[in-house]
């Protein structure tokens, strides 16, 4: 993401100015995909959007240029479900297309505002993922060229000011582009295709992801490499302010806007067609949930060495000097993120005996921080998209901290942009709600505390040891947890129709009950709230009644006994509970009215354990209720909108 702060003036060539000062720039959502080869356009595109709905479910779209020369472009409201049907007596043939499936921000979801959008004389289509905010300005003055809109949304504007241009100055489609993104403030990934030349699509990018896969006579574009996996390996990751053409049995071309041309960078994928399908699944979510003894493998090997003694964990032994000089670290995230951080935060203070804050990505941007060069600001993100942490970075960068990122998604902005970091390695996460990359980032935040107090030596060699054999062995730990899939569907159906939970934990159990909460929540729509179980005396307990389960995570840790008497203190109001104990517990199986035993181990390890039955439990109610765990109302995976 571009930190810009001077006064955009662009606008010579209109007669008109106007000064916008911008301090970061944040994107929507929206998923985009295209293709030019012999292969089948349409099933290529559909597929492509079917793996990028992950990103907004609003509406999609498609555009096609046939070898008869004619733009054909569908869309539909809803998911691309709706797309196929309503494409199922169309006119398919292509041998370009472009396509899209959007989160709605400027325009409500409706056939009219879905992508793609075609200029007014019907020559160009364009499909955009971004926010071009000096829409309104561009518009009018399009208007008073003669210009007509049919939506309200601000890519309209983006293919008619091309239009204009290309008509204006006579010129070919790449300069129209990019003589038009030179003249707007915004963020953008497009993708343009026009009627009178079917063997090229022009692409650009600012500040929202764009990947350009290239295989043998055909080359495909999308937010991300998911769409074209199965087909190429060779991808190139386009930059901010490039422009791409691509052009049907020549190179690829890379300019900037400028005009120069770039150098192409060649990478290699390391993602398999595999881990995009639901395997047997009924759902992502499931899926996911069940993967997690392999991905917790994925993440934890090589970071641990000589059986549990060493940790090795690249991005802290590559700047040593920074983690044992740090005089305070914090941490920015958003959502699951954010009680991943959370976690880190009891870890690293734990552990490390650094103080820690943690705080949430979209506050602590506005919050006008006070940061210098000995603070670390780690910022965690699946997605490493989603544009308040990242704008969180830029301003820790700015100011002088040492950024340090924790993703899932390689390549994307947040590993970008920061001073070093480290993956968690889980695999592409796909169900909107996040399961395996809370319990790869709360391990990575482990190891990372692990190894900085292995550094400093703020922790006895035999106890890192000692975790560190124990850390090898969390894999099989859940896959003993996941054995209780079955009695925790079971339980979900006692409680499927409960309008309000409660989730309580202390210490490590807290950031996991703030968690077990979200997940509820965000697939079931039922009410959940997180809170510290010692809290609820406080105000919270006069909400205990018979229609007010709550879920208390309460394994045998050193604030077991206190938790105890939080427990008897929700019996003792009628309130009934579910709680997570470990094996063998026998004061809180006598009070509580179901409980769901998890194996021993150290308390800083917990979370990753007691964590696994809430995500079975929210799973479980939210399909009693007969809701799309995978693709829950309103939300889309990555946010990048502010
Ligand atoms: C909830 C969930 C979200 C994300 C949040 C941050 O299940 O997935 O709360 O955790 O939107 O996303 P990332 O980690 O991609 O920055």
């Amino acid at each position: 993401m571009r930190y810009q702060n001077t006064p955009v003036v662009l606008w010579s060539n209109w007669r008109l100015k106007t000064a916008i000062t911008k301090t970061f720039i944040s994107t929507n959502m929206c998923g985009i995909v295209g293709y030019i080869g012999n292969g089948n356009v349409y099933d290529i595109l559909i597929k492509g959007l079917h793996r990028l709905e992950y990103r907004g479910y609003d509406s999609a779209g498609i555009a096609l240029v046939g070898n008869d020369g004619n733009l054909k472009v569908y869309k539909a409201k809803g998911k691309v479900s709706n797309l196929e049907d309503y494409c199922k007596d169309k006119s398919l043939e292509a041998g370009v297309g472009i396509a899209h499936t959007r989160w709605a921000t400027h325009g409500e979801p409706s056939d009219c505002n879905a992508h793609p959008h075609y200029s007014e004389d019907g020559n160009l289509a364009l499909v955009h993922n971004g926010t071009i905010e000096n829409y309104k300005v561009l518009k009018d003055a399009l208007i008073q060229h003669g210009c007509k809109f049919h939506s309200e949304t601000d890519t309209e504007v983006l293919v008619q000011l091309i239009e204009y241009i290309k008509v204006k100055n006579n010129c070919s489609l790449v300069d129209a582009v990019r003589e038009a993104l030179n003249q707007v403030v915004g963020a953008y990934a497009i993708a343009v295709i026009e009627k009178d030349h079917p063997d090229t699509i022009v692409a650009a990018r600012q500040s929202s992801p764009l990947v350009i896969g290239i295989g043998d006579d055909e080359t495909f574009l999308a937010s991300d490499a998911t769409p074209f996996v199965e087909y190429t390996k060779d991808v190139v990751y386009l930059k901010d302010e490039e422009i791409a053409v691509i052009k049907k049995g020549e190179p690829l071309r890379i300019l900037n806007l400028d005009n120069r041309e770039s150098t192409i960078d060649v990478k290699t994928l390391e993602l398999s067609i595999s881990q995009l399908e639901k395997g047997g699944y009924p759902h992502f979510m499931l899926k996911e949930i069940f993967e997690q003894p392999i991905t917790l493998r994925d993440c934890i090997r090589g970071r641990i060495i000589e059986g549990g003694a060493k940790i090795n964990v690249n991005g802290i032994n590559d700047n040593k000097d920074i983690f044992l000089n740090a005089k305070r670290i914090v941490i920015v995230a958003c959502g699951t993120s954010w009680h991943a951080a959370l976690l880190g935060k009891y870890l690293i203070q734990d552990m490390c005996r650094i103080p820690v804050e943690v705080e949430y990505a979209s506050e602590f941007r506005y919050s006008n921080p006070v940061l210098d060069d000995r603070d670390v600001v780690i910022a965690i993100s699946q997605s490493g998209e989603t544009a308040d942490t990242l704008a969180a970075a830029m301003i820790a960068k700015r100011m002088g901290a040492f950024v340090f990122g924790i993703s899932n998604s390689v390549g994307s902005s947040i590993p970008r942009e920061t001073d070093s970091g480290t993956y968690i390695h889980v695999g592409p996460e796909i169900g909107v709600a996040s399961t395996k990359a809370f319990t790869g980032q709360v391990m990575v935040l482990t190891l990372l505390a692990l190894g900085i107090a292995q550094l400093k030596g703020t922790m006895p060699q035999e106890k890192i040891a000692e975790i560190g054999e124990e850390v090898l062995r969390i894999p099989d730990y859940v896959e003993k947890v996941l054995k209780l899939n079955d009695e925790i569907e079971h339980l979900s159906l006692i409680y499927t129709y409960a309008r309000n939970f409660l989730y309580l934990g202390r210490g490590y159990s807290y950031p996991v009950a703030l968690e077990g909460a979200l997940k509820l929540k965000e697939i079931s729509y039922i009410h959940a709230e997180g809170y510290p179980a010692a809290e609820m005396k406080h105000g919270p307990i006069a909400l205990i009644d018979a229609e007010m389960p709550s879920v208390i995570i309460a394994p045998n840790d050193h604030l077991y006994e206190k938790i105890v008497s939080n427990v008897q203190q929700v019996k003792a109001r009628g309130g009934s509970i579910i709680a997570i104990v470990t094996e063998g517990d026998t004061e809180i199986k006598n009070i509580a009215d179901h409980v769901l035993e998890v194996p021993a181990m150290p308390e800083c390890l917990t979370p990753i354990i007691t964590s696994i039955p809430l995500q079975l439990l929210s799973y479980y109610i939210a399909i009693n209720k007969g809701k799309n765990v995978d693709m829950p109302r309103n939300l889309a995976k990555s946010v990048t909108v502010e």
